[in-house]
């Protein structure tokens, strides 16, 4: 039987969990769970079927019907719902405006909880990151961390992704939409962003990608080595 690893990362948008994670599972030799692509995924669904984000009964029902998928031979691995790869819709704008609403429904996460769950189980050696992965969908889980990030320095980050990509980026804008949604997903009723008692709590805000991809990886190594060691 294949021995159980899972190592949760949650933290807000910016703190570069995201880049981390996927590096950290492949310098690991484990797979990969972006928990915020399905949030993105059942966005992108509604919005494609013209169902309003806010219409919470609607969204909901959306969400307990469709198929939920990862394509594990990509790598990372891409996203289906009800068998259409929607990879590349995940980080569209409309996406990302209105992800945040269908994250904040009680049976959306429900849903997805559970679908994280059984992929879990059938990926037990599993980097995954979220909200919520080390406090609620995994509380088991070997090792847990939590990254964090002064809200400026996230802010800087995200503007210099939009430059890099050949946007105008305003960078205090982006801040007040940063100190805004930090506030709603602390605060939203169901699955709230919490650092969970047991996580390692990281603050990126002085450090490069690379210094906090040793850091992780160092911990984990110190901790869970023999873990590691019996990959299969
Ligand atoms: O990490 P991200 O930007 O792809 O997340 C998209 C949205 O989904 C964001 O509003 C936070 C939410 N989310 C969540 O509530 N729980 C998770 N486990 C992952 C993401």
């Amino acid at each position: 039987m294949v021995e159980p690893l899972i190592i949760t990362l949650d933290g807000p948008a910016g703190s570069g969990k995201s880049t981390v994670s996927r590096r950290l599972a492949e310098q690991l030799g484990l797979e990969f769970l972006d928990t915020g692509a399905m949030y993105r995924g059942i966005a992108a669904a509604c919005l494609d079927l013209g169902i309003d984000s806010a219409d919470t009964q609607a969204v909901a029902e959306l969400a307990g019907h469709c198929r939920i998928e990862f394509n594990w031979q990509a790598e990372p691995p891409n996203l289906l719902i009800n068998g259409r790869d929607v990879t590349d819709r995940l980080r569209d704008a409309d996406v990302s405006a209105a992800v945040s609403d269908v994250a904040a429904i009680g049976a959306v996460r429900d849903v997805l909880v559970q679908e994280q769950r059984r992929i879990g189980t059938l990926h037990p050696r599993l980097v995954t990151e979220g909200r919520d992965q080390g406090s609620v969908v995994f509380p088991g889980a070997q090792v847990k961390f939590f990254l964090d990030a002064d809200p400026a320095v996230r802010a800087r980050r995200r503007a210099d992704q939009i430059r890099q990509s050949g946007r105008d980026a305003d960078e205090a804008e982006i801040l007040r939409k940063i100190l805004t949604r930090d506030e709603r997903d602390a605060s939203r009723k169901d699955g709230p962003l919490i650092k969970p008692d047991d996580a390692e709590v990281v603050d990126t805000s002085d450090l490069t990608l690379d210094q906090v991809l040793a850091l992780l990886e160092q911990r984990v190594r110190e901790r869970v080595g023999a873990a590691l060691e019996s990959a299969p």
